[in-house]
């Protein structure tokens, strides 16, 4: 069956984490080849639908240097880079009043700095490969914050400006820059965090992973500069 990304080079930055894994899976399970980008060490072991993939620990993506190092590296060992998926990030919460300034500077450099290096570095690629595509991993924070949401709803809305501002400069470059805004994702953190929620009410990693799948194919081609929320039934 024709999936629209047959053969496509797909690199998946924050890969180890719940969503990144999941999507991985999705992706290759419909004929894309990816590479996970992560941070700490490549776990061992990984789940058999994500066995293929290349993997790329111990990258710091709020390092541009690194991320150009990890782009170059996946553009050599698979011959091209079609698309990269900005999922790399982290939740804080604290109130203005009890916390510290501190945690507005690492909720930059890990939402939003991440994402801008690794579309930086992956830009030559994407360019030469023709028709690529970045979807950042936004929030639906990004379009408002709740108590104890500020530092990472306002870095999220960094990613969905970033997002903006980039889809504007690639539109007559064939390149698509998207980002998507999740409420709750159904993941083992989230059910550790909030034990007595309903996690039927959550997004599937599995809903987002199709919904990148959509825009990574050609039938998406018009849809760039979008922050499409997906918010399950929360
Ligand atoms: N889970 C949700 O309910 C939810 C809701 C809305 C939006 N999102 C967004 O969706 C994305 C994926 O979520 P998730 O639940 O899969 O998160 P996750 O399991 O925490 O995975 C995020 C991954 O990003 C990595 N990372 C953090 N900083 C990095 C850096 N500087 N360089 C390279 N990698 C880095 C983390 O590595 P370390 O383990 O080393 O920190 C982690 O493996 C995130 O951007 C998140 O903000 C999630």
């Amino acid at each position: 069956m024709e999936t629209g990304i047959d053969g496509k080079v797909v690199a998946i930055t924050g890969g180890f984490g719940s969503l990144g894994m999941a999507t991985a899976a999705l992706l290759i399970e419909r004929g894309a080849r990816v590479a996970l980008i992560g941070r700490g060490a490549v776990p061992d072991p990984l789940p058999t639908g994500v066995a293929d993939a290349l993997n790329l620990g111990g990258v710091d993506l709020s390092d541009l240097h690194a991320a150009q190092q990890a782009m170059n590296a996946i553009n050599d060992r698979l011959g091209r880079l079609d698309a990269v998926l900005n999922m790399a990030g982290a939740f804080r919460w604290e109130t203005v009043a009890d916390g510290d300034p501190a945690t507005w500077d690492l909720m930059f450099a890990v939402n939003v700095k991440t994402a801008l290096n690794a579309s930086k570095a992956a830009l030559p690629h994407l360019l030469r490969a023709g028709a690529g595509r970045i979807v950042n991993l936004g929030a639906g924070a990004a379009l408002k914050a709740g108590l104890g949401m500020g530092a990472y709803a306002a870095s999220k809305s960094g990613v969905a400006r970033l997002t903006e501002a980039l889809a504007e400069e690639l539109k007559d470059q064939g390149v698509t820059v998207n980002a998507i805004l999740p409420s709750i994702i159904d993941t083992p953190q989230n059910r550790r965090d909030m034990p007595d929620a309903d996690f039927t009410r959550w997004v599937q990693p599995r809903e987002i992973a199709a919904l990148i799948a959509y825009l990574l194919s050609a039938d998406a081609q018009a849809i760039t500069g979008a922050s499409i929320p997906v918010n399950g039934r929360v």
